[in-house]
Formats: C-alpha cells, sequence, structure tokens
C-alpha cells in the first residue's frame, strides 16, 4: 500500500520553513521514538544541511517505545554530524527541563539577550510538537509568577530574553516512497484515517508485532494466536472483543480499530516498529529491487 497526499501549499510551506531556517540557531526536530527514521521528514534534513545547521532530534513518546529500541537509536543518531539526540515525553515535566541545555550546547555562541538561542521546533503531524511547545511556554510562564512572560507573534515565541521558539506546521512530504513508512506512519497515527485502509494497517501491524513481540499480543489477546498471520490475528482479536458482522463473520474492521487504538494508546506495552539494524536491512532490501 502507498500512502499519498497532496497538500495543495506544499511549496509554499516549504519556502517559509527555509526562511524561519535561516532565523534559527538550532533546529529541534521531533520525531516519534517508536518509528524515529519513518516519522523524520527528509526535507528538514535536506534544509537542515543547506543551511547547516545542528540539529537535536527529540525522541518523543519514549515512554510508548520500547527502551531497548530508543537506546540504539540514540547511539545511531549521536554517530551523525552535528546532530544531539535524547529520548524524552514530552508530558514529563522533568524531560522537559533537559532540552534547552541540550540545544544550547549545539550552539554555544547564542547564550545572552543580545545572541539569544533561537530554536527552531520542526517535525510531522501528530509527534507532539504543540505538546513540548506547551510544556516549554507553561514552564516559564510558572516560574516567572502571573507575569505574561510569553509573547507569540505569528510562529515566534519569545520563552525569555536568551531564548526564542520558532513554531512550524506539522509538515509532511507529498508521496511516502516505501510503502512500510506509510504503513507504520498510519499506525502511529501520523497520517489522518482517509490517506489509509485501517485493516491494511492493522493487518501489517499484526504481523510485525506477531514476530517481534509475540508476548505482548498473547498477554493482551489470549495465547490463541500462535501459527496465525496478521489476518488470524485480527479474527483471534474479533473474536476475543466479540465483535462480529451480522452474518456471524469476525468483524476485521472493529478489530483493526480496537489493535490500532490499543497499539497507539500503548495498552499493548512498549513497542517500537523499527530498529536502526531492521531500517538498514530495509534501505538494502529497497536498493536491491531498484537495480532490478
Ligand atoms: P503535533 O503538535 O505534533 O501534531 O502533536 P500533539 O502535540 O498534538 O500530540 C499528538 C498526540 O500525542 C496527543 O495525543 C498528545 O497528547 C500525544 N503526545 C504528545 N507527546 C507525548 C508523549 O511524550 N507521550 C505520549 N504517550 N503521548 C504524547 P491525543 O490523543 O491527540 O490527545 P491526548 O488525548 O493524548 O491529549
Amino acid at each position: 500500500m502507498s500512502i499519498q497526499w497532496f497538500p495543495g501549499h506544499m511549496t509554499a510551506a516549504r519556502k517559509k520553513a527555509a526562511e524561519t531556517l535561516a532565523l534559527a540557531d538550532v533546529v529541534v526536530e521531533v520525531l516519534d521514538a517508536r518509528l524515529p527514521a519513518a516519522s523524520s521528514n527528509p526535507m528538514i534534513g535536506e534544509l537542515r544541511a543547506f543551511r547547516q545547521r545542528p540539529c537535536l532530534k527529540l525522541l518523543n513518546k519514549a515512554d510508548l517505545a520500547d527502551p531497548e529500541a530508543t537506546a540504539a537509536w540514540l547511539r545511531h543518531f549521536s554517530q551523525q554530524p552535528g546532530v544531539a539526540a535524547i529520548a524524552v515525553s514530552c508530558k514529563k515535566a522533568s524531560d522537559i527541563g533537559k532540552i534547552r541545555p541540550l540545544a544550547q550546547k549545539l550552539a554555544p555562541h547564542r547564550n545572552d539577550a543580545v545572541k539569544p538561542l533561537r530554536l527552531m521546533i520542526m517535525g510531522i503531524p501528530n509527534v507532539g510538537k504543540s505538546t513540548l511547545l506547551n510544556a516549554l511556554v507553561k514552564k516559564k510562564v510558572a516560574a516567572v509568577g502571573d507575569q505574561p512572560a510569553v509573547t507569540k507573534s505569528q510562529q515566534r515565541i519569545d520563552i525569555d530574553s536568551r531564548l526564542t521558539l520558532y513554531d512550524t506546521p506539522g509538515l509532511l512530504w507529498p508521496k511516502i516512497a516505501d510503502p512500510v513508512d506509510g504503513l507504520m506512519l498510519a499506525a502511529s497515527h501520523a497520517v489522518g484515517v482517509n490517506a489509509y485502509i485501517g485493516e491494511d494497517v492493522a493487518i501489517f501491524l499484526a504481523d510485525y508485532l506477531r514476530q517481534t513481540y509475540p508476548a505482548l499480543l498473547a498477554a493482551r489477546y489470549g495465547p490463541a494466536l500462535a501459527g496465525r498471520d496478521g489476518v488470524g490475528i485480527l479474527d483471534a482479536v474479533a473474536e476475543k472483543r466479540g465483535c462480529r458482522k451480522r452474518g456471524g463473520e469476525w468483524d476485521r474492521e472493529k478489530a483493526a480499530a480496537i489493535l490500532l487504538t490499543d497499539y497507539r494508546s500503548g495498552a499493548l506495552g512498549r513497542i517500537s516498529l523499527e530498529t536502526p539494524a531492521l531500517r538498514a536491512a530495509r534501505i538494502q532490501q529497497l536498493a536491491a529491487v531498484d537495480e532490478m
């Protein structure tokens, strides 16, 4: 399944992002920790490389991701030049406090009121940019009592005299080349429901869970899953939850919605959809297909 959308304002958004980046010192790229490569918009990398801006990669929603996979991703990103990476949950105040000092390290010369640190927050939809922004803003408001410390004009937010944020809208790219990336993005809810078929995404997810996290799957839906493929697992979910269609057959559409909701909310456990090793293997596989 290939996922596509056609935002008419894509070019304008890119132009605007490039203009804003010219004013920023560090890009804070918010990623979904469960799929850090698939949730990275290639355009962000291109714009950043053009302007030579360092990047702080925030692997957000780390509370939902597999800690081992997240640790592997952090090692992977920390090997990239001009990049620092941290796993966070933007819902946790203690995690929010770690972000500013790390960003500051990437632009040590921007550290006073004359030259405030200017961070540009970027990321695809639903990775937690608004949650991050609200947390950063609230933190400061709380620290200064009831003084209005925050000035918001367009997308610029002056947190204090030493820190300015540029907020950008969630940027998607017009065509996702690798269908597996599309499925991961749909499973994590970065892509709107109109762009995919829930059952296809749930079958992909069920198959992946069966291979990678069978114990979590069994803990949630019972042990009768052994030997079943993705479709069979949806039927087992339907059976466990009593979802039948009028004619008596299992309602896979409902089962798909249940599985996706359980995954997205973390009810299934801490699950990552990719690791650096899986990603590298996938890239090799795609390259081999291209060569044929
Ligand atoms: P966006 O601006 O990038 O589009 O994302 P936004 O902040 O709106 O967050 C998207 C969803 O992700 C929200 O859930 C938000 O609560 C959730 N979220 C953000 N950061 C974290 C995190 O660190 N951990 C977890 N578990 N969730 C996070 P929602 O379902 O739309 O709303 P809500 O009911 O969860 O508030």
